[in-house]
C-alpha cells in the first residue's frame, strides 16, 4: 500500500503520464445519465478515451460512476469547488480532480484521499501555493483570455518545474500551438464535445469533431520514402533524381527530392515509408489504439524523447517509418 503521500505520488505520476499521451481531454457537462454511454461510445471511436466530467449539472456524480464502472476511458472530475464535491466525485469513480480556482481545501482533500488534482491556476501567486503543496501540474485557466502561450512562457521563467493544462479558448486550430510548448502537459476543451449536439443527440457528428482534433493533433505527413538498394544501383537512382530535378549529385547525400536511397545492400525489403509527427509517444499512443504494433528494436531515443521508430508489419515491400518532426 504505503503512506497517503506514497499513493498521491504514484497516482499522480500515472495520470500526468496518461494525460500528456491523450495531449487533449475533452470538458463535458451533461445533463442526462442517460446520454452517458452512447458519448463515451462516439468518443472511443475516434480513440479520445481520456474524458472530464464537469460539476456543472447535477448529474455529474452518477454520469462519473456510470463511466467508470461500464467503460474503459479514464474519467476525471472538473469544475470541483467544495470538499463535499471531491467526496462525490471521488466516491463515484473519478480518477482526478480539476478545479476552476486555487482553493487549498480542496486541494488537501484530494491529497488525503490520493487522488491527482489539477487547481486552477491564473497568477503567479496562483502557481506558488500549488507548488507550496507540493504540486507541479496546474490548470490554467482561462488561458486565452490570460495571454495563452505568451503567458505560459512567461510564467515559466520563474517556474521552470511547473507544467500546465491550459483550458479556455483551446480548439483545434489552437491545440497544436499549446502543444507544441513543452511546459504543457495537455489541453482542455469544451469543443470535442459542444452542448448543443449532445442535447441533440448527434454521436457521429461529435465522433467526426473529436475525430478531426485528433488528426489535427497527430499531425501524421509523409516525411520521405527511402529505397533499399546495393550502392551501384542506388547511385545510379540518386544520379537520375539529381538529373530530374536539376539538383547538383552530390556523393555523401543519400536523399533527393524526398527520396531517401539506401545503398548498403544488407535489407532484404524494398525499403521504408516515412511520417513525421510533432510527439511520437502520443503518435504511438494512438497509432496502437488504431491497431498498429512497435517495433521495439528499431525505437531511437534523443534527450529522453522518442526520435524515429518503425512499425511492424510488410507494406508492399516497405515499413512504416515514424520520425518526430523537428520544431522550426
Ligand atoms: C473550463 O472549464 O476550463 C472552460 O470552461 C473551458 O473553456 P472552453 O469552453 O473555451 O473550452
Amino acid at each position: 500500500m504505503g503512506t497517503a503521500n506514497e499513493i498521491f505520488d504514484r497516482n499522480y505520476n500515472n495520470i500526468i503520464k496518461r494525460l500528456e499521451l491523450a495531449g487533449i481531454t475533452p470538458l463535458i457537462k451533461i445533463d442526462d445519465v442517460k446520454d452517458a454511454l452512447p458519448l463515451m461510445g462516439a468518443l472511443t471511436a475516434a480513440n479520445v478515451n481520456v474524458v472530464e466530467i464537469t460539476f456543472r449539472t447535477s448529474a455529474a456524480r452518477d454520469v462519473i460512476k456510470m463511466i467508470s464502472s461500464k467503460t474503459n476511458l479514464l474519467v476525471g472530475a472538473g469544475t470541483v469547488i467544495s470538499i463535499e464535491q471531491v467526496n462525490d466525485a471521488v466516491g463515484a469513480g473519478a480518477k482526478y480532480i480539476v478545479t476552476p480556482a486555487f482553493n487549498p481545501k480542496v486541494v488537501d482533500r484530494c491529497i488525503e484521499l490520493g487522488v491527482p488534482v489539477f487547481p486552477g491556476c491564473s497568477s503567479a501567486t496562483d502557481i506558488e501555493q500549488a507548488y507550496e503543496k507540493g504540486l507541479r501540474v496546474v490548470k490554467f485557466f482561462p488561458s486565452e483570455l490570460l495571454g495563452g502561450v505568451k503567458m505560459l512562457r512567461a510564467l515559466s521563467g520563474p517556474y521552470p518545474f511547473m507544467r500546465f493544462i491550459p483550458t479556455g479558448g483551446i480548439r483545434a486550430d489552437n491545440l497544436n500551438e499549446y502543444l507544441s510548448f513543452n511546459k504543457v502537459l495537455c489541453c482542455g476543451g469544451t469543443y470535442i464535445v459542444p452542448e448543443e449536439l449532445l442535447k441533440q443527440k448527434r454521436y457521429q457528428e461529435i465522433t467526426r469533431i473529436a475525430r478531426e482534433s485528433v488528426n489535427k493533433m497527430l499531425d501524421i505527413k509523409l516525411d520521405h520514402v527511402a529505397i533499399n538498394t546495393d550502392y551501384a544501383t542506388g547511385t545510379n537512382l540518386l544520379k537520375t533524381f539529381s538529373k530530374l530535378s536539376g539538383e547538383v549529385y552530390v556523393e555523401s547525400e543519400d536523399k533527393v527530392c524526398g527520396i531517401e536511397v539506401v545503398r548498403d545492400g544488407k535489407h532484404d525489403n524494398l525499403g521504408h515509408i516515412a511520417f513525421s509527427s510533432p510527439n511520437l509517444e502520443r503518435c504511438v499512443y494512438y497509432l496502437e489504439m488504431r491497431g498498429f504494433v512497435v517495433d521495439p528494436s528499431t525505437v531511437v531515443k534523443e534527450n529522453g524523447k522518442i526520435a524515429k521508430l518503425h512499425l511492424s508489419g510488410d507494406n508492399a515491400g516497405f515499413t512504416i517509418q515514424l520520425i518526430r518532426k523537428q520544431d522550426p
